[in-house]
């Protein structure tokens, strides 16, 4: 183990450097290790001002998250008291900031008098993505250091701030592209002989002044940057914290800031939000994927099929850095999936997210062509073609034939079986599911479907691409839908007859957004198009007779201007009453007598089967753990992260409770998405876990 912190002298300057690996969170050793280490040095008299510095790939990137709901938290010294201590510093203190100075990171450099930086740094204050505020004067400070409106969208949002920003608006005090810590040593020693006493961020009130003098406007921003909140308590305390920091002393705005801290730490949303957080790590360890596994050098990618999902895989790419082959059927198919990534850009640089020339920079990494020759020299291929097996084999056949021996083949499909998908070729253990979420460029969730043959290192690479390219990759078993759509489809099995036994679309929508989803099945139906289903039915002999009624009448939902509901404006959507009187009609043709559904039947109808098939899924080792479930869930379909994924919402609720009313739905239905998996109810009945079981993925 290393030193969490050693004290280095250049002349008169004192560099503390500080090392906890990975990130340099503020541990309990090493908060007592710099709390010894400020006083050796406040102590000696040749020692003029002090560095603050870190080993490793990155500054302090927050408080010990592993600490939170445990006594060294808030053991002594805690980080606001290693800040009191910092601010009080009669010599000068100067963080050297590289990598991420995030959460407690950032409280801490803003601790010290000055803050210097290397150009490739970043800051930001996150906790609110752990469902918390920044504990330790983040919201009190920033504010301070580059005004309230900037620190204001900055904390609500937890994004980072880049170095040059951070230089303008004033959060630091010098950036530099190299020597980072010499150049904080001349700084620091510039700073002692400037002969005048350094001055605490806590007293720098001169950016506060506007908005205190138009708090009216501030609170318009803070209405503004809360609509995205979501239920979510964290987004409201930070934004109450941060306008605090204008409305009360210092102190006392400190100690609000405290109050709100320890209410959100303590609470479910952060729980769950933090179960999240490493289900997320988690998700990258894969029984039988070890360090040996290199992944491969991807340095070029091919994508089959430049539709829906071949147009924004390519595109995930080509964000990612990495040049993309994008191959078509035909030009005309070419031309008009090239078009669509164009427009996409387009809009991006209407909103101001990207410059006309990032644009250019971009659409220049795409080549298009119709010759699967074009493809020989991509180190990963993605099929996204039509969802037919006999597609599939043809193209797999084709990149068999042409793609460099050691090249990674895999799929995008939603349902078919990937190994079935190998055998069409000679390799397959370089073939494999990454299965993406529409929109592609946007949907961070990357479902790598492992084969039986697919090779350890083949998994690596995806996971490693998946990761370069911002998304959240969870390696899942092969079965029909594999994690995510299987369950969506347990979900969703009731659709029909919630309605036919008398509930309207709106009221279970309802129920689901005030869950916490984005929107309810029925919307969502409409938004993805209701043909999809409809033509899925239709070819595997099947009906619903709601939702075929709708089809036959040419309501596909959103792209017709109606589905389950009308859509005067395009994305409204607003209740229908002929879609009233045809479910009434429906019911009336099949003799059901409607009646009232509550809130709790619509979520045990729905949520349930959602859960009971996430155990099955489990249980046959298709997912790896239930944290896994999780993260596909708040990833991929809009889980209400303050739910912390169906799995961990799943123990809240009662497995005992959830067995109970599965029972009785099964009872009264016959239906086997009801029927309690045996795992379920082996864990109801022992008060164990789902967090117990874990298998590698078939
Ligand atoms: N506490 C404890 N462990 C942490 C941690 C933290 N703050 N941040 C990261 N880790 C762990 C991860 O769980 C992971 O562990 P593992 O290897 O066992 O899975 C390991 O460090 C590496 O993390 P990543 O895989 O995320 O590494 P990356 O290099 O991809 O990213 C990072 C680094 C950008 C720093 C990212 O880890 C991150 O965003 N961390 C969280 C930052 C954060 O939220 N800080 C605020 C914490 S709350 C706080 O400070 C409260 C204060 O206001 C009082
Ligand atoms: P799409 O119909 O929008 O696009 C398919 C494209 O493939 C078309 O442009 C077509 O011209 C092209 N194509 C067909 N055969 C080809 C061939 N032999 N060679 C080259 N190009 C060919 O379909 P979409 O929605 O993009 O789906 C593609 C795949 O992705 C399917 O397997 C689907 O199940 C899967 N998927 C779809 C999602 C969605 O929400 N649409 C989500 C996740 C996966």
């Amino acid at each position: 183990m290393t030193e969490p912190v050693t004290i280095t002298r250049d002349g008169d300057i004192a560099v503390l450097t500080l090392d906890n690996p990975p990130v340099n969170a503020m541990s309990f050793h090493l908060r007592a290790a710099l709390a010894t280490a400020l006083e050796t040095v406040r102590q000696d008299e040749g020692i003029a001002a002090v560095v603050i510095a870190c080993a490793g790939r990155t500054f302090v990137s927050g408080a010990d998250i592993t600490e939170f709901n445990t006594p060294k938290a808030v053991a002594s010294p805690t980080l606001r008291e290693l800040i009191v201590t910092l601010e009080n510093f009669a010599k000068p203190t100067v963080a050297a900031i590289h990598g991420t100075a995030f959460g407690g990171g950032l409280e801490l450099a803003m601790g010290c008098h000055f803050r210097v930086a290397d150009s490739r740094a970043q800051f930001g204050l996150p906790e609110v993505k752990l469902g918390l505020l920044p504990g330790a004067g983040g919201t009190v400070r920033l504010p301070r250091l580059i005004g309230p409106q900037k620190a204001l969208a900055a904390i609500v949002s937890g994004n980072p701030i880049g170095a040059k920003a951070a230089l303008a608006d004033g959060l630091v005090d010098a950036v530099y592209e190299d020597g980072l810590v010499e150049h904080a040593v001349a700084f620091a020693r510039k700073a002692a002989t400037a002969g005048k006493p350094p001055v605490a961020v806590r007293d720098r009130e001169e950016k506060l002044a506007a908005a205190r003098a138009d708090l009216a406007a501030f609170d318009a921003q803070v209405a503004d940057v809360l609509k995205k909140s979501k239920g979510l308590d964290a987004p409201k305390r930070c934004a109450e914290a941060v306008r605090n920091a204008l409305t009360m002393p210092f102190d006392e705005a400190l100690v609000a800031e405290r109050r709100f801290f320890v209410e959100l730490v303590e609470g479910d949303q952060s729980k769950a939000q933090r179960h999240l957080f490493f289900a997320e790590r988690e998700a990258n360890k894969v029984p039988g994927v070890g360090k040996d596994d290199r992944p491969r050098r991807i340095a070029r990618v091919g994508v089959v099929g430049a539709g829906t999902m071949g147009g924004g895989i390519s595109m995930s790419f080509v964000n990612g850095g990495i040049p993309v082959t994008i191959l078509e059927m035909s030009e005309e198919a070419l031309k008009r999936g090239l078009g669509v990534i164009d427009r996409n850009y387009g809009i991006s640089v209407g909103r101001g997210s990207l410059t006309e020339e990032a644009k250019a920079k971009r659409m220049a990494m795409f080549k298009g062509t119709t010759d699967y020759a074009d493809l020989a020299d991509c180190d990963l291929i993605v099929e996204a073609v039509f969802e037919e097996m006999g597609v599939k084999k043809q193209v797999f056949e084709t990149l068999d034939g042409i793609a460099r021996p050691g090249a990674i083949l895999a799929t995008n499909t939603s349902y078919l079986d990937v190994n079935e998908i190998a055998k069409f070729t000679s390799r397959p253990a370089d073939v494999l599911g990454m299965h993406f979420f529409s929109p592609a460029n946007v949907m961070k969730l990357l479902e790598i479907v492992r084969g039986s043959k697919t090779a350890p290192d083949v998994i690596a690479t995806a996971i490693a691409v998946g990761r370069q390219i911002g998304k959240v990759p969870v390696v899942v078993g092969v079965c029909h839908g594999f994690v995510g759509n299987r369950m969506l489809g347990a979900r969703n099995a009731e659709s029909e007859d919630l309605l036919l036994e008398g509930a309207t679309p709106a009221q279970v929508d309802k129920v689901f957004t005030d869950f916490g989803w984005p929107m309810g099945p029925y919307q969502m139906g409409d938004l993805a198009g209701l043909d999809i289903g409809w033509r899925t039915r239709k070819s595997l002999g099947r009906t619903a007779a709601i939702g075929d009624a709708l089809c036959e009448q040419g309501r596909f939902g959103q792209k017709t201007g109606k589905g389950y509901y009308l859509y005067p404006d395009g994305r409204t959507p607003v209740p229908d009453p002929e879609v009233q009187a045809l479910i009434v009609e429906k019911a009336r043709e099949r003799g059901i007598d409607r009646r009232d559904l509550s809130a709790t039947e619509i979520v045990e109808r729905t949520m349930y089967p959602m859960v009971n098939e996430g155990a099955k899924i489990l249980e046959e080792g298709i997912a790896i753990r239930s944290s896994d479930i999780d993260t596909v869930w708040a990833n991929g379909y809009g889980f209400p992260v303050g739910k912390g994924g169906p799995m961990f919402w799943a123990e809240r609720e009662g497995l005992a409770k959830i067995v109970e009313r599965l029972d009785h739905w099964y009872g009264r239905t016959g239906k086997e998405v009801y029927n309690p998996s045996p795992l379920l109810r082996r864990l109801a009945a022992s008060g164990g876990s789902f967090a117990d079981v874990r298998k590698a993925a078939a």
